[in-house]
């Protein structure tokens, strides 16, 4: 069996490691510095561990390559894709629909067809399959599933193996064809009714975090009008044994997903005649967070932040990760540098962004952090600044957002 892989970024080359141990993996991506390494036994992915593509590699179970022509002949195609935003906050299927011309054009033979990437409910029905047979030669019968990939970069608890998959096919066949697929590497699978129940089941688990960080970054702006520790509270609140979960206020959300993924489902709702008022006012929240922070740290600072040297620490969107992705860290930093701060940043775990390198902790007159690495010291924050204000609740001692 030849499965082919479309795309090798987090999702696509975390697949391509658990599927290369039992089947033959054809790793497509555009990107030809990302296949060249992946040749070479080099991951450019935390949690997929450059041994394992090695071992696939020598023994004849992984192969990356940026020709279209390869995948012909797949048994398989897993779709992993980017899905972003477009420059108006919509979806924007640019990605998917380069991979559907890719698959028509190269399949030699009827193949099973997975879509990964995450997308509004209807996609793989009204946008995938008519894709692929609007750009297909043949006029032989694909057939096509879903199973919304939920693996949290980083994470050590929950794996690829052990997070709970949801699948389904748009016939009974493909349905049972993905079963017996993630079957061989996927320990708990749950079979759905029809793939706009799994795409909507995706989108809702990361509106559901979207909404409740928003909430919870609104309850950290009262609570701090009202002079009481948001902290504290959330963990009083958290003593309740059922019907609460805590979230924990931060900058704002960040990485491929949060950012994004409520906004598909915001677009589908709208077309469906529906306002998602929830989505809209907690991507305002959230998005905002930034402008509140530094606001705070301009009052706490005389009320003028201009010519101040202020040192973001941590822009990573999470901890001990290198991924910038929809970072609020950005989206701060011009904040503040829109106040006249003159910003740089600290992150040894990004190491180089947007063209500028790390700079070591100490010699600024603010420092804000926004992402707490196990790798950075809570101490050297507190020494690297006369002023320290913390969004991530972990450095004791700083101003609490
Ligand atoms: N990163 C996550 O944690 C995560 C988790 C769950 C779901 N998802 C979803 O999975 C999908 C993929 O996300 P990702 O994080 O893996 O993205 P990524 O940016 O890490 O990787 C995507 C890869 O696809 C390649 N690519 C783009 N168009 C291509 C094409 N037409 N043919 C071949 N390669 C192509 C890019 O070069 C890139 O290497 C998205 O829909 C995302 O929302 C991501």
């Amino acid at each position: 069996m030849k499965v082919s892989i479309i795309g090798q970024g987090y999702v696509g080359l975390t697949i391509s490691a658990s599927v290369s141990k039992h089947r033959n993996v054809l790793g497509f991506d555009l990107n030809a510095t990302i296949v060249s390494q992946l040749n070479k036994g080099i991951s450019h992915i935390e949690g997929v561990d450059s041994k394992n593509i090695k071992d696939a590699i020598y023994a004849g179970k992984y192969k990356a390559t940026s020709e279209a022509a390869d995948i012909a002949g797949s048994d398989i195609v897993v779709i992993a894709v980017p899905t972003p935003l477009d420059g108006n906050r919509k979806p924007d299927l640019t990605y998917i629909d380069s991979a559907c011309k890719v698959i028509a054009e190269n399949l030699t033979a009827p193949a099973l067809i997975i879509n990964e990437s995450t997308s509004y409910p209807g996609t793989l029905r009204d946008y995938i399959k008519p894709t692929i047979e609007k750009y297909s030669k043949h006029k032989f019968e694909h057939q096509y599933a879903i199973s919304p990939e939920r693996v949290d970069p980083g994470r050590k608890d929950y794996n690829q193996k052990n997070t709970p998959r949801l699948y389904a096919g748009l016939t009974p066949e493909a349905t049972q064809r993905t079963r017996e697929f993630y079957s061989t590497f996927c320990d708990n699978l749950v079979e759905v009714s029809s793939p706009e129940v799994a795409e909507a089941a995706k989108l809702f688990e990361n509106t559901f975090r979207q909404v409740n960080i928003a909430l919870v970054n609104e309850l950290a702006q009262i609570s701090h009008a009202l002079g009481i520790d948001v902290r504290e509270t959330l963990d009083a609140a958290g003593t309740k044994p059922y019907g609460f979960m805590k979230f924990s206020p931060s900058a704002g959300v960040g990485g491929h997903c949060i950012p994004v993924d409520p906004s598909y489902l915001a677009d589908v709702a709208e077309k469906a005649g529906v306002q998602a008022t929830f989505i809209q006012r907690a991507n305002e929240v959230n998005l905002d967070m930034p402008k509140y922070i530094a606001g705070r740290v301009e009052k706490d600072n005389g009320g003028s932040l201009k010519g101040k040297k202020v040192l973001v620490v941590g822009v990573a969107y999470k901890p001990n990760v290198a991924d910038t992705r929809e970072t609020p860290a950005e989206l701060l930093i011009n904040a503040l540098e829109k106040l006249g701060a003159v910003v740089t940043w600290n992150d040894p775990v990004v190491g180089s962004w947007q063209g500028k390198d790390s700079v070591a902790l100490g010699g600024s007159d603010i420092a804000v952090v926004v992402t707490k690495h196990d790798v950075v010291s809570e101490v050297e924050i507190l020494k690297s600044a006369p002023y320290v204000f913390d969004t991530t609740g972990k450095v004791k001692g700083a101003v609490q957002l």
